[in-house]
């Protein structure tokens, strides 16, 4: 229940976006959760939003159709512009993903992308997601430490999308370059993030081009070739989806992997149980705990933008045309009204209808390889360096202070060397 007696205290709001804040928000949400669930606050852009924190009101914002993805919706676009979508951002072209779209044309470009990427084809990749993991791990067995963040949680989700979609071996290096420029400077278009934007755009564009003439089994093959009822893809489209599909799902696994094992060095009970029922060869736990960890510090903070396109209420606030509205996963994902428990974290948690990956028509997409890329890896560190310890004290581990992300900076460890 909303009992006020767990919240840290009833006074003013708590200060949001300050470095104690990135590092630890829970705190805060569970006022916000109490006291103004939902919350008109400045942003550190300068832009104004409202912050939805309770789980009800969180699920129900997320899947109410007069809440427009559609950045034009914004009473004020131009200041939002580059805030809103990809860091860099600049062409209109990229700028219509999914995320960036309501119904109809959402529909359309979803059932496209629904037929290449299917749970099947993320089925059929296992193997090659074990055999990433491995090699990633085989490179720093030897030496009884590592920065699991720069050595194992970033390059594996962008090596992984690359190999899915059919970039060769010998580009893949490039992408994590581009990609690694993103991740430090994301948010803002500054000069290099806007490069590395401009040069991924430019790749991917000329390899749909020369694809097109030479199908093979990958996913920007199946991206060209699918159609619905007559209608396909145009090459304009597919730049643009293989590129969402790279932005989407590349910070977002490196902070599952990362907050994930972090979480587990934090919780040592339940760390020891995974390991047991790991060594057992059982796979149950390793599912659900995968779950509960994006439940309990999950990756994304908050949900993408929404725009009213109509006056609404949500918890009894009236939201005016045009306010944008931020849905805070992390603070549903802890509300005591849905979760037994909310702060503790119980890899065995079966009712756990989190809000990790969203919910309704921008559910997430890429939720099977996230799944698929968070077990093996957790799996395979887990098992292979059994005595993984963070190498810092946990207090000096910084977190990025994105907004829509939550992650790590670093994650150093020490384990016996193999
Ligand atoms: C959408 C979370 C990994 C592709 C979303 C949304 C969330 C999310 C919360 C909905 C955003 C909103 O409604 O504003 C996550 C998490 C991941 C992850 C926590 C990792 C643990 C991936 C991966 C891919 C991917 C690996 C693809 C390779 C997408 C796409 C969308 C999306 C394309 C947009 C779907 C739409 O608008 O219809 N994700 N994601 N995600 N995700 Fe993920």
């Amino acid at each position: 229940m909303h009992d006020q007696s767990s919240t840290p205290s009833v006074g003013a709001a708590p200060e949001l976006f300050t470095w104690e804040f990135a590092t630890d928000p829970y705190p805060a949400y569970a006022w916000l959760r109490e006291n103004a669930p939902v919350h008109r606050t400045r942003l550190p852009s300068g832009v104004e939003a409202w912050l939805v924190t309770r789980y009800a009101d969180a699920r129900q914002a997320l899947a109410d159709q007069r809440l427009s993805k559609n950045p034009a919706h914004h009473a004020e676009p131009a200041h939002a512009r580059g805030k809103t979508g990809i860091p860099g951002e600049r062409k209109a072209e990229l700028m219509t993903h999914l995320l960036n779209i309501d119904p109809p044309d959402h529909t359309r470009l979803r059932r496209l992308v629904s037929k290449a990427f299917t749970p099947r084809r993320v089925a059929e990749f296992t193997p090659r997601v074990q055999a990433l993991t491995d090699h990633l791990i085989d490179a720093f067995a030897g030496r009884g430490e590592a920065d699991l963040i720069h050595e194992f949680a970033f390059p594996l989700p962008i090596y992984a999308i690359c190999e899915m979609l059919g970039v060769p071996r010998e580009d893949q290096d490039d992408f994590r370059d581009w990609a690694g420029m993103m991740i430090r400077h994301g948010g803002g278009p500054r000069g290099g993030v806007a490069r590395s934007v401009k040069q991924m755009r430019t790749y991917l564009g000329e390899l749909i081009h020369r694809k097109r003439d030479d199908l093979g089994d990958d996913l920007i093959s199946d991206l060209i070739r699918a159609s619905d009822h007559g209608d396909h893809l145009t090459e304009g489209e597919a730049t643009a989806m293989a590129f969402i599909l790279l932005f989407a799902g590349f910070e977002t696994t490196v902070n599952l992997i990362g907050n994930g094992v972090h979480s587990l060095f934090m919780n040592p009970v339940q760390r020891e149980r995974l390991q047991a029922s790991l060594a057992a060869g059982e796979s149950g736990l390793l599912a659900t705990g995968v779950e509960e960890l994006l439940r309990y510090d999950g990756p994304v903070e908050l949900a993408t933008w929404r725009f009213a396109t109509e006056p609404l209420t949500i918890g009894g606030e009236r939201i005016g045309t045009g306010d944008p509205v931020l849905v805070v996963l992390a603070a549903a994902d802890r509300d005591p009204e849905r979760f037994a428990d909310p702060d503790t974290l119980d890899l065995s948690r079966t009712d756990n209808q989190h809000l990790g990956y969203g919910h309704g028509i921008h559910y997430c997409l890429g939720a099977p390889l996230a799944r698929l890329e968070g077990q093996t890896a957790l799996a395979t560190l887990l098992t292979r360096l059994p005595d993984l310890e963070l190498a810092v004290p946990a207090q000096d581990l910084r977190w990025r202070g994105g907004l829509i992300m939550r992650g790590l900076r670093t994650l150093p460890v020490r384990f016996t060397a193999q």
